[in-house]
């Protein structure tokens, strides 16, 4: 497998269960995976580069840190990607975000793309793909594959469940692009689904079942 971390962090365990259960209203699970993107966030963005400005506190004059480079890209995989979009938004509220329609055909589980915009100058930027299930992982990579030939050269994906299958698929296609995920499940099953898994993502948070 290429680079895949997996965020064991107390708190992203606790909300992940949480989302899990079938109980979970879709009031609840919204607000968790917004929650839960924010740690996730943090992780992703842990290695960040810094610079120095110079600027003046009420009692004296420093040099302190702030980030270096151009704003940040979220690539947002359509819809379920939103779902975690809107709190890595409200962690880092400057960057840009490309928005990426791609659906799995349910009979070939084959990627159609029907949507892509994103910024001009993505080559000068991280892009951090997000789709909260790395299920066969077709979408992620022709996502990626999508980018890369817009020009992206600085990618991370932040996912909140993978299935093995899909996270050696992804890192063989793209072994350059680092993996960030809460969990790797046990399996996918004939449908394409993560078990135990969470059921469907967009469903979940949408309410659309
Ligand atoms: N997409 C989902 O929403 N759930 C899965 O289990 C797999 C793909």
């Amino acid at each position: 497998m290429g680079r895949v971390t997996v965020v064991d962090h107390p708190l992203v365990q606790h909300k992940l269960t949480i989302m899990r259960d079938k109980n979970t209203s879709t009031a609840g699970f919204r607000r968790l995976l917004r929650e839960i993107s924010l740690l996730l966030t943090y992780e992703v963005t842990r290695d960040l580069e810094l610079t120095t400005t110079r600027i003046e506190t009420p009692l004296a004059e420093m040099e302190a840190p702030i980030l270096e480079g151009k704003k940040l890209v979220f690539a947002s995989i359509l819809r379920a990607g939103n779902g975690l979009l809107e709190g890595m938004l409200d962690l880092v509220p400057a960057a840009r975000v490309a928005h990426i329609g791609i659906y799995r055909d349910h009979e070939t589980l084959e990627p159609v793309e029907y949507y892509f915009k994103a910024p001009q100058d993505i080559a000068d930027r991280l892009v951090i793909v997000v789709d909260p299930m790395l299920a066969t992982a077709n979408t992620s990579i022709a996502a990626v594959e999508r980018l890369k030939g817009r020009g992206a050269n600085h990618i991370r994906f932040l996912c909140l469940l993978a299935a093995p299958e899909g996270v050696e698929r992804f890192t063989s296609a793209h072994p350059d692009v680092p993996v960030f995920t809460a969990a790797i499940d046990d399996h996918l099953n004939e449908k394409g689904y993560i078990v135990p898994g969470l059921g469907d993502a967009g469903d979940r948070m949408y309410g659309t079942k």
